[in-house]
């Protein structure tokens, strides 16, 4: 484990990273989703997604900030694509926004919505940047949520009909697609937790959202593949937690097993192995929940998955035990997240490069012969913007070497690592926490909208550079 004391007192970020130990053909990228970024909520069709209509609710986010501007990247979008270029990464990281391409969530596409994804995939291609495109990054469209949301089985359905509409607008040109970003947070956090939209609160619900999501993926890929006019890479993102037994104690022990059942194996398993796993399901039994499977639902969760995308920020450890020393609250076995009193990000996420080595070895372990892409790997601090709005984020820069670091050393033990995005392009619309939080290696000035690249999007793209100049030998200048 990586321990650090004062991050303050580094001047300059390190070059930390030895460059020769990625490919050339290793895949850099930076990363954003629609919701977060495009504002222009009720233009040219779009109609509600759910993140609108939490936003609006007292208290849901913080200082009531919602998308509505955003970064104003629906407007702003060729800039925008400029300076992903000017970064010089291999790929842009995006997601669609439902209610802008199929507004209320079923029937025909707005043309107009597609519009937009249309030219941002030309501009891209035109500056050689690979587009990866996100069908589901959190923003259902909010007439589906009043037909039920994602605990109801027919939201699976009408996600494979909104990939196919994606599919005929941009399969020409698009290669990689990636189903859903993160089910863990729409289930959880949308449904049981209610920290993001929708915003309710029943563990039965959040577990019926898990199953209706991972059945939307299969739906969705089979309709991809079927509808694809060229060959396509199609995968899934997912979150998956990284859990570390506060001891060796049995029951630490077997609350590091809950919290990994529910935080990976729940997805992992019926995905790339084609079953829930067992003790899951049992655990799910005390709690008189039962997952609402159908008889041929997981082998249509089980497509093949061309990769597997990874978002990383921390890890946590578990206790089986809470603040008194029981193991039982109301009834159920504790899975408490303790401490270990590591430095932190403005999230307070404490910040544990080894976790994601460590997580990355054991994908590739448990789950061999899937690719792996870490899709999404970043993190908050509280910039102070110079005067020209830039930032010297010298503690960002170090996370981003550090974790860069740690998939060069996931690959050396073996992990079939292909590539990195950081999370964000630029700073944006972080969820329940509004504007206040800010991931952006580019930094965003909410008032007049100006991009300026921090120091840690400069490392980011030396780091580029200099991993293909080990590759390709050092490049001409004059050229
Ligand atoms: C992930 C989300 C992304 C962003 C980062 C910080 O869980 O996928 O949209 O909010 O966290």
């Amino acid at each position: 484990m990586t321990t650090r004391t004062d991050r303050s007192a580094a001047p300059e970020p390190r070059g930390g990273v030895d460059s020769t130990r990625f490919p050339a053909d290793f895949l850099w990228g930076v990363a954003t989703s629609a919701y977060q970024i495009e504002g222009a909520a009720f233009e040219d069709g779009r109609t509600a997604s759910i993140w609108d209509t939490f936003s609006r609710v007292p208290g849901a986010v913080f200082g009531g900030h919602n998308g509505d501007t955003a970064c104003d990247h629906y407007h702003r979008m060729p800039e925008d694509v400029a300076l992903i270029a000017g970064l010089g990464v291999d790929s842009y990281r995006f997601s669609l926004s439902w209610p802008r391409i199929q507004p209320g969530g079923r029937g025909p596409a707005n043309q107009r919505g597609l519009a937009f994804y249309d030219r941002l995939v030309d501009q891209l291609l035109a500056r050689d940047i690979l587009p990866w495109i996100t069908l589901y990054h959190w923003d259902l469209p909010q007439q589906l949520e009043d037909d039920g949301g994602w605990p109801a089985r027919d939201t699976a359905h009408r996600f494979a009909d909104f990939a196919e509409i994606a599919m005929s607008a941009l399969g020409d040109r698009v290669r990689w697609w990636t189903t859903l970003n993160e089910p863990w947070c729409s289930a959880m956090l949308g449904y049981e937790t209610g920290r993001h939209a929708p915003g309710r609160q029943d563990f039965g619900d959040a577990m019926s959202a898990v199953h209706h999501l991972l059945l939307g993926h299969g739906l969705a890929t089979q309709r991809l593949r079927e509808t694809a006019p060229e060959p396509i890479q199609v995968g899934i993102t997912l979150n998956t937690t990284h859990a570390i037994a506060a001891s060796g104690s049995a029951v630490d022990r077997d609350a590091a097993r809950r919290a990994d059942g529910l935080g990976t194996r729940v997805y992992t398993d019926p995905l790339i192995r084609g079953s829930y796993p067992a003790d899951v399901v049992d655990d799910l039994a005390v709690r008189g929940v039962r997952l609402p499977v159908q008889d041929g639902d997981l082998a249509v969760i089980a497509q093949p998955l061309d990769f597997l995308g990874v978002n990383y920020y921390t890890s946590h450890v578990f206790s089986g035990t809470d603040e008194h020393g029981s193991e039982l609250v109301d009834g159920l076995p504790v899975s408490r997240t303790v401490s270990q009193n590591l430095p932190v990000t403005a999230m307070d996420w404490e910040i544990i490069p080894q976790g994601l080595t460590d997580m990355l070895v054991r994908l590739g372990r448990d789950y061999p012969a899937v690719p792996l892409y870490v899709t999404e790997n970043g993190a908050a601090f509280d910039d102070r913007p110079g005067a020209d709005g830039g930032v010297d984020d010298a503690d960002r820069t170090a996370y981003f070497a550090e974790h860069v670091e740690a998939v060069a050393a996931a690959r050396d033990a073996g992990a079939d690592v292909r590539g990195y995005f950081a999370w964000s392009l630029m700073d944006n619309f972080e969820w329940g926490y509004g504007y206040e939080k800010r991931f952006g290696i580019v930094h965003v000035d909410y008032e007049t909208q100006r991009r300026t690249v921090k120091q840690s999007g400069r490392w980011f793209s030396e780091n580029i550079r200099r991993s293909r100049e080990a590759e390709t030998g050092p490049l001409d200048n004059d050229r």
